[in-house]
């Protein structure tokens, strides 16, 4: 593995490894015990969106792997008035040791790694959001001991968020049905993948897709750079929520998960977010963990 870009690159021996890794280093990191393993190396993160737990875990996640993390905002940066990313791919591989980048195309994070000589990690595009998948995953595993064979259910956008998982849930053998309006489903390239597997259904029915689920999902509406749409959106989404009725369909033992920031009373209601706030506070916690392991994979392969 040279990047993160995208999970549909990663093998499933590539994820499981990740995700060891990650325990492995979410238990040093409550033990005490030291982790240096980027000792003296620095990150330089690009954001052309904002982030909460994506620049603070990452940034956190340097400093507790030995090394340090630049952030770079594009506000500051040559590339917001118009240097290619081509050759800030081939200046900041001078300097760095590796980038993480959200913005907004694929392509842009696709250029850097074929131009730059470092490790690239995707903190975020609108096609798909790697190092959230990967934590979750971590978050479904401590909680249910196992993923192959669980069932995975989204309900809303067939966002960044919607791709992603659906790659990373089938990839570790969970089956996957969401409900997504018309509209709004998943990107062809995802339904391309997931065709070939037949424990993948998309519905429009919150409900058909939550039946007998262990784990289930739901995202905002609308995604950083659809703000113009958001009230658009309230109407096309209406009923795509996580709510009682659609828990009491959902294993009696289900998980709720939600990559943050949540909107109370859209996608997911305020009382069904506090009786899971455990998981989704844990699954917020490991993005620490599975970002050190991503870093450590790409950055010190040998160790
Ligand atoms: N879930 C997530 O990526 O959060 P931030 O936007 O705060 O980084
Ligand atoms: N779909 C959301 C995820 C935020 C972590 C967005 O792109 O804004």
């Amino acid at each position: 593995m040279k990047h993160l870009l995208k999970l549909l690159d990663l093998s499933t021996d590539e994820i499981i490894d990740i995700l060891n890794l990650a325990d492995q280093l979410k238990y040093e990191q409550k033990h005490g015990i030291p982790h240096h393993h980027l000792k003296g190396m620095t990150l330089g993160m690009i954001f052309q969106k904002s982030s909460t737990r994506t620049r603070v875990s990452f940034e956190t996640g340097m400093y507790q792997l030995g090394g340090q993390a630049l952030f770079l905002s594009s506000r500051d940066l040559q590339i917001g008035r118009g240097e290619p990313v081509q050759d800030t791919a081939r200046v900041l591989s001078r300097y760095l040791n590796g980038i993480m980048i959200r913005t907004f195309e694929q392509s842009e994070v696709e250029n850097l790694a074929e131009y730059g000589s470092i490790p690239i990690i995707n903190g975020l595009t609108d096609f798909c959001h790697p190092c959230q998948v990967l934590a979750d995953l971590q978050t479904i595993r401590e909680y249910k001991n196992k993923l192959d064979g669980l069932k995975f259910c989204y309900i809303g956008d067939g966002n960044n968020m919607a791709n992603s998982l659906t790659v990373g849930c089938l990839k570790v053998g969970m089956s996957v049905s969401l409900a997504c309006p018309e509209g709004y489903h998943p990107d062809p390239r995802i339904l391309e993948f997931a065709k070939a597997y037949d424990n993948f259904k998309l519905v429009a029915d919150p409900k058909e897709a939550a039946a007998d689920a262990d784990v289930l999902y739901t995202d905002v509406w609308a995604s950083m750079g659809q703000e113009g749409e958001a009230e658009k959106r309230k109407i096309a989404f209406k009923g795509y929520q996580i709510n009682d009725d659609v828990m009491s369909v959902a294993k009696s033992d289900a998980m709720v998960l939600h990559c943050l920031p949540a909107h109370r009373e859209e996608e997911i209601t305020a009382k069904v977010f506090e009786q899971h706030a455990a998981d989704i506070f844990d699954e917020a916690e490991n993005r620490l963990h599975a970002q050190k392991a991503v870093m450590v994979r790409l950055m010190a392969p040998e160790k």
